[in-house]
């Protein structure tokens, strides 16, 4: 039996039933009061429980084998504490946000938590992901097409230059029912990302031909932008300090090699037409423009979330 973490998330609910399809029998720890949109089945059952509640955990690991960690990172030790040795092999799934340069509480919590898994040796292999896309809400892409569709001028802080690779759900999904049976990957860590890096503005041109829109994007100086995120009055109801590392943060590179995730867990992502081509169908008619202009957009609507 294998222990799904996050089972009501975005990856969570659709991994699971691949692992039921795969003949697994699932355990998902689900917070109480919590639904899932899971079917029932006779080898899929629910335990219960809260990563920041130990004490609701007790149990969680009777009959598994191994566990998918699709839960924050930060709780990675509260998950490995409530695991007996007899589960052999933890999947951890993490962000790239551990790589950024802004300080934030929440890049220290990714970096602890990477920290936990990496000190459990050959137990954990750690996942570490790239913006993560694919059908209905995937809080990325989907939102920034939603908002294409509802008007193509596009605020963007910055110039747009800076290099994003987001992932494809499905292909997420085939790198960790891999990590999960590999031998050869005990105690490794591999990135997941797209085949290859783009440009913001790149990006936000390739999600407006996958639905139809030209995109127009009305850059904001960061300098302006910064400003104006520190001197909104708290009035306006802003949280101002987010919104500010939210700027800073999008003028970062994303980007990672995915070589070894490709050699050990035959990781071969699709690229970014032929995802988004599957999220919105065939698109428009609109022909590719040899260059575009843009960049980076906040998380409400317009860009991306990790
Ligand atoms: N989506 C991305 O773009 C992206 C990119 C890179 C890495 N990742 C990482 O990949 C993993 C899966 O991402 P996702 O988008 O599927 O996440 P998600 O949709 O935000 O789901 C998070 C899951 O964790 C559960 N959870 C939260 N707090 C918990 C707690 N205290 N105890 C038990 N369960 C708890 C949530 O349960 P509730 O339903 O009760 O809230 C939910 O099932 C996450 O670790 C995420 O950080 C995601």
């Amino acid at each position: 039996m294998i222990l799904v973490t996050g089972a009501t998330g975005y990856v969570g609910r659709r991994l699971v039933p691949h692992l039921m399809a795969g003949g697994w029998s699932v355990r998902c720890l689900v917070r109480p009061g919590r639904s899932t949109a899971f079917a029932p089945h006779p080898r899929l059952v629910l335990h219960r429980g809260d990563l920041e509640q130990p004490a609701t955990l007790a149990g969680v690991d009777d009959g598994i084998c191994a566990a998918l960690h699709l839960a924050h990172v930060r709780y990675t030790g509260a998950l490995l504490a409530a695991l007996g040795p007899h589960v052999t092999r933890v999947v951890v799934v993490s962000s790239q946000r551990g790589n950024s340069r802004v300080p934030s509480p929440s890049v220290g919590q990714v970096r602890e938590g990477e920290r936990q898994a990496r000190a459990a040796g050959e137990r954990v292999v750690l996942l570490r992901s790239s913006m993560i896309y694919g059908p209905d809400d995937d809080r990325n892409l989907t939102r920034l097409a939603a908002f294409l569709r509802r008007c193509r001028w596009l605020p963007v802080y910055g110039d747009g230059q800076a290099l994003q690779q987001p992932v494809h759900v499905d292909d997420v999904i085939a790198a960790l029912l891999a990590a999960l049976t590999r031998p050869a990957v005990a105690g490794r860590q591999y990135d997941l990302a797209g085949p290859q890096p783009m440009a913001y503005s790149e990006l936000v041109e390739a999600v407006g031909r996958a639905v139809g829109v030209r995109p127009r994007l009305c850059h904001i100086p960061v300098n302006v932008a910064l400003a104006a995120a520190r001197w909104v009055p708290a009035a306006w109801g802003r949280r101002v300090g987010l919104v500010a590392e939210q700027i800073l943060r999008l003028q970062e590179d994303k980007t990672a090699s995915i070589t070894a995730a490709t050699a050990d867990l035959d990781f071969v992502p699709m690229g970014l037409v032929e995802g988004l081509t599957q999220v919105h169908g065939s698109g428009s008619a609109l022909p590719a423009r040899p260059r575009a202009v843009g960049g980076p957009v906040d998380r409400a609507g317009r860009g991306a979330r990790d």
